[in-house]
């Protein structure tokens, strides 16, 4: 079936509300169920809840045709569904175990009221061996069918995927998933579910795996001299490791990367499989951020106590509004419990009353406001705009003009030039 199958999307978050408009832009007819009042509310009402380029627009045309509509609950949008996509949150608990609560509710919800013959696809991120747990409690067949979309870039990765992945014990039931995303003509991996989990993980483990690596040969050119810059263009024409996913920055992090390194960790030690490469990734990362908290200390002169920082960019990347994990909140609370006061600025991040995650942060309306009276300010998130500044407006505001650039974005030679004592990732 490669176009005019009847599908159901559970959860109009990051992931299905992507999908939603991606599988209608397909030529499917798409009933997507959100139980949050206010998210369901902002839809039924045609706005997109979200930071996602090209989303708003995308979702409104495929409502506007008829091949998109809201519900709220999951029993409703499975009603005459032949699939059923479940893309809820799978939150880690902290200590690397994967809260699933979200897709029991779901599984519990669909057993009973799904359609003879519906399958079950799985895009939610789940331990290894979840889907053939959720085939006990829906009494369906389930297709593991996980995402690799990244934030900020859903719509472009999810009509243009390097790949789907589609995994079951029921190959048929798998290539017929599969057969959904035949419009995008990427291709097509069937496997087992177990390895479909897998691949998953493995994805997200390597790229963390990536990072780690050029945020330490980012400190190594420091300690020999070297720029990172011109390192990474030297490997990145070598075609068997490529130019993505080589900028250092101040650590990894997002509601992915830092959940799925645990929770295949986990999942790793409970099999009895030592995974100390991957280990090792994810004590690099910290240190990464730790790196980044030692670079502001030294540019405001070797101590933060009654200092002032100001902050550039409080969003895990750019692109997106979403600071769940976000390097620069770990960050931003290293330096206020080193005894700075943060003054912060994000495109996303109006100010007035402070959201409980941003505790403590003075929230600044613009770039220039967060640097009054600094000692140092430190920019933490990509966002373009921070290149367009008039540094030697902010190089003026400042109490001392010094910038840490934890993302390279900036022109050391011009920051220079505006009086700035300038500070990148492995940069001469
Ligand atoms: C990540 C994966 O890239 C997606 O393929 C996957 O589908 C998604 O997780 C998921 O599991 O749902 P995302 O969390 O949107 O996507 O974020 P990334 O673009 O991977 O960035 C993760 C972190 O790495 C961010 O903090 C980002 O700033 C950092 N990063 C990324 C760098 O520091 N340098 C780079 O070159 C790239």
């Amino acid at each position: 079936m490669t176009a005019g199958a009847r599908v159901a999307v559970i959860g109009a978050g990051y992931v299905g509300l992507p999908t939603s408009a991606v599988l209608a832009r397909l030529g499917h007819t798409v009933t997507c169920a959100e139980r949050d009042e206010a998210r369901f509310g902002a839809l039924a009402a045609g706005r997109v809840p979200m930071l996602e380029e090209g989303l708003a627009e995308m979702v409104h045309d495929a409502v506007a045709s008829g091949a998109l509509r809201f519900v709220r609950s999951a029993a409703e949008a499975a009603r005459g569904a032949q699939f059923v996509f479940v893309c809820v949150a799978t939150p880690g608990r902290g200590d690397g175990a994967t809260d699933l609560s979200a897709v029991e509710q779901v599984a519990s919800e669909l057993a009973g009221a799904l359609e003879p013959g519906a399958i079950v696809v799985n895009k939610s991120t789940v331990p290894v061996g979840t889907a053939s747990a959720l085939e006990r409690m829906t009494g369906a067949p389930v297709v593991s069918n996980p995402e690799f979309l990244r934030e900020g870039s859903a719509v472009r990765d999810s009509l243009h995927p390097d790949r789907v992945v589609v995994g079951a014990d029921d190959r048929r039931a798998a290539r017929r998933v599969g057969e959904l995303f035949s419009g995008t003509g990427a291709p097509l991996v069937v496997t087992d579910a177990l390895t479909a989990e897998t691949i998953k993980y493995a994805s997200n483990a390597f790229l963390a795996t990536k990072l780690s690596f050029v945020n330490a040969l980012a400190g190594l050119c420091e300690s020999v001299g070297a720029d990172v810059r011109d390192v990474v263009l030297g490997l990145g024409y070598d075609r068997r490791i490529g130019f993505d996913f080589l900028r250092p920055g101040p650590g990894w992090g997002g509601s992915c990367l830092p959940k799925d390194t645990d929770a295949l960790l986990r999942v790793a030690e409970a099999a009895g499989y030592d995974f100390a490469l991957l280990r090792a990734a994810v004590e690099a990362n910290a240190e990464a951020r730790e790196r980044v908290v030692r670079k502001v200390v030294h540019a405001a002169g070797g101590q933060l106590s009654g200092r002032t920082v100001g902050v550039w960019g409080l969003t895990f990347k750019a692109g997106t509004d979403d600071r769940r994990m976000s390097p620069s909140l770990a960050v931003s609370r290293r330096l206020m419990d080193l005894g700075a006061v943060v003054r912060a600025y994000d495109p996303t991040v109006p100010p007035g009353p402070v959201p409980s995650d941003l505790e403590g942060i003075v929230l600044c309306a613009d770039p220039y406001d967060a640097c009054r009276g600094a000692s140092a300010v430190a920019l933490l998130t990509e966002w373009e705009e921070f290149c367009g500044l008039d540094f030697a407006k902010v190089a003026g505001l400042m109490s001392a003009p010094a910038l840490v650039d934890a993302r390279n974005l900036l022109d050391p030679a011009a920051l220079r030039r505006a009086g700035f004592s300038y500070t990148g990732m492995g940069r001469r």
